[in-house]
């Protein structure tokens, strides 16, 4: 499971933190709160902020980082049973982890449709991309409501193959992990609980998170509920170090670098610019 810290690497920020995260750099938009920006009720009376946003933080422009890369390697060899994420910025894809292992939880910028109650014309993302790049707001042809991409909005419902894979896949799985989010978001933060009693969670990120107030309910590092239940860990900093770490431990190190210096060698990228 992965939220916005492992893509702060790649020079995306996240949302939360303190000063550099996104929540606390957009006075421009001179919004009633931060998350007014991905609400659909603000959107429908004011859509502007989030396209000039949209435009900022569009797939496409990064690279990603040795945490996405580490997630690849989990799929080659063959652990990999699904990466849940709550990102928008597509990097897993773009390292080329099979779609069919990605959950995008809170949507992507892959679909658009329009947002008119009885239209929902499905528009395509090269479609939505052009009006975004251009500085004008996307509408439907037919009905001339909004289109926006199929990013869920504070205010709108998970995309169903969320429900749909996370019931049998956590039942399945025998490790979990956890990079780069402040799990503070529902539905997302709390499938951590979704998987068996026995099953060993690991958290990677700058701050401790996600931690319980009662037994079965959230991460407990310290044993706090009993020796029974603890099975969880936290690795304390940055996920891109920490996975090194953890491959290096694996004897994968030299793939892991590999996998990203051959991606940006493909991609003709000049990380120097
Ligand atoms: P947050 O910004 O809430 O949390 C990011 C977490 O990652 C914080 O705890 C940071 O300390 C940590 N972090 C930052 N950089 C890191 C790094 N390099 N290595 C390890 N940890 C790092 O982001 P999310 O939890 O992803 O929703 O936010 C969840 C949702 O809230 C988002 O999907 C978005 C937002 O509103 C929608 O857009 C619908």
């Amino acid at each position: 499971m992965a939220g916005a810290g492992i893509s702060t690497d790649a020079g995306i920020p996240d949302f939360r933190s303190p000063g550099t995260g996104l929540y606390d750099n957009l006075q421009k938009f001179n919004l009633p709160h931060p998350e007014a920006i991905f609400s659909i009720d603000y959107f429908r009376r004011n859509p502007k902020p989030f396209y000039v946003l949209a435009k900022e933080l569009y797939p496409g422009q990064y690279v990603p980082t040795q945490s996405h890369f580490f997630v690849k390697l989990l799929e080659q060899k063959g652990l990999l049973l699904r990466h849940y994420t709550q990102n928008i910025d597509c990097l897993e894809r773009t390292a080329g982890i099979d779609p069919e292992l990605i959950v995008e939880a809170h949507g992507s910028f892959h679909t658009a449709h329009c947002i008119g109650r009885k239209c929902r014309q499905e528009y395509s993302q090269a479609w939505v991309k052009e009006h975004i790049f251009r500085d004008e707001i996307p509408r439907c042809s037919s009905c001339d409501s909004l289109v926006k991409p199929d990013i869920t909005f504070f205010g709108e419902g998970l995309p169903s193959r969320f429900f749909e894979l996370l019931v049998e896949d956590f039942a399945r799985c025998d490790l979990l992990i956890v990079m780069g989010t402040s799990l503070l978001v529902q539905p997302f933060a709390s499938i951590i609980d979704h998987v068996g009693p026995h099953v060993p969670r690991l958290l990677i990120n700058r701050m401790r998170v996600g931690e319980s107030k009662a037994p079965g309910a959230g991460f407990d590092f310290d044993g706090r509920f009993g020796k029974s239940l603890h099975r969880d860990a936290f690795v304390a900093g940055d996920s891109d170090e920490a996975c090194a770490l953890f491959a290096g431990h694996l004897g994968w190190l030299d793939e892991l670098v590999e996998l990203r210096a051959s991606h940006i060698a493909k991609q003709g990228l000049d990380l120097a610019k």
